[in-house]
């Protein structure tokens, strides 16, 4: 970003200065008010803007910051392998920092939260010598927390990818408090319009009812983009998850069962108190 030209004895000395630096902001759930001062100063300053972001509106208003903004959408096609996408994002992002140049890069939500061209890009401009980092903004965790009403440092929390969750048997605490990415999408590995959810929620009921009992609470949770409409925050019993509407931007979210009786004597090791 710098680009002064200190002056010599015989007047401007040409010093060869690489320009390029590659920053992976977020832009958090909340249309325009999630942009950090800081991310929107990066938008401003760069060379060129790259985006990944749902809603147009703010794509619009970072267009208005940076008018050089292109979007890494069109990597992804019908049909194509969602990890084929991301790799010509990441490609794309190194491409234009390659040619010398400030790169923004500015995914929805944190871009370092479920999202992986924004480390993977940070991860190779390193490896080539590029100053790269990343700023976080509001995940749809952040968001959880406060429209739900959670704490994570009340009874602990783990969160997990649903298909991860379901194919590696991912072993958790059902004390404590469970969040699910990607429920709406199991076992989707192609961009699919059409992709029927129900055989994957099917699936991941089968393995919570197994943990949980068939009738305990969960909230289907959706972030509201606009101060002016409610987020989704559909409570059922779990048996009637597959009856649900789910998407790809549904998160779901399970309390956990109550509480296991203290440890009494390694507490009171802990406090002294014998
Ligand atoms: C690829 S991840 C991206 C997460 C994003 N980087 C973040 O920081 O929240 C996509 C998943 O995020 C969650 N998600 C996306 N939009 C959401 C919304 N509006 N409300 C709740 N969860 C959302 C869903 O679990 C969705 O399947």
């Amino acid at each position: 970003m710098n680009d002064e030209t200190p002056e010599g004895a015989d007047g401007p000395v040409e010093v060869a200065m690489n320009k390029a630096q590659l920053v992976v902001v977020g832009t958090g759930y909340r249309a325009i008010g999630d942009l950090t001062v800081e991310a929107r100063a990066c938008i401003e300053q760069a060379d060129k803007v790259l985006c990944l972001i749902g809603d147009p509106l703010v794509t619009h208003h970072i267009g208005q910051l940076n008018p050089s903004i292109e979007t890494l959408n069109v990597h992804y096609g019908a049909g194509k392998r969602r990890q084929d996408s991301y790799e010509e994002m990441v490609e794309h992002i190194l491409s234009e920092v390659r040619s010398d140049q400030f790169v923004c890069v500015a995914l929805y939500g944190h871009p370092g939260v479920f999202a992986y061209a924004g480390h993977e890009a940070i991860r190779r401009a390193r490896l080539e010598g590029v100053t790269a980092w990343m700023l976080p903004a509001s995940s749809a965790e952040d968001w959880l927390f406060a429209d739900l009403g959670l704490d994570p440092g009340r009874r602990g929390c783990q969160s997990f990818e649903a298909t991860d969750f379901l194919i590696r048997h991912r072993v958790f605490d059902p004390t404590s408090l469970l969040i699910l990415w990607q429920v709406g999408v199991i076992g989707m590995l192609d961009r699919d319009l059409e992709f029927d959810g129900r055989p994957g929620a099917v699936c991941l009921t089968e393995a919570l009812v197994a943990q949980y009992g068939a009738d305990h609470p969960v909230t289907i949770y959706e972030a509201s983009p606009y101060v002016t409409a409610a987020p989704r925050m559909t409570t059922l019993p779990l048996a009637k998850l597959p009856d649900s509407s789910m998407s790809g931007i549904s998160t779901l979210v399970v309390p956990p069962l109550p509480q296991r009786p203290l440890d009494q004597e390694l507490l009171a090791r802990l406090t002294g108190c014998r």
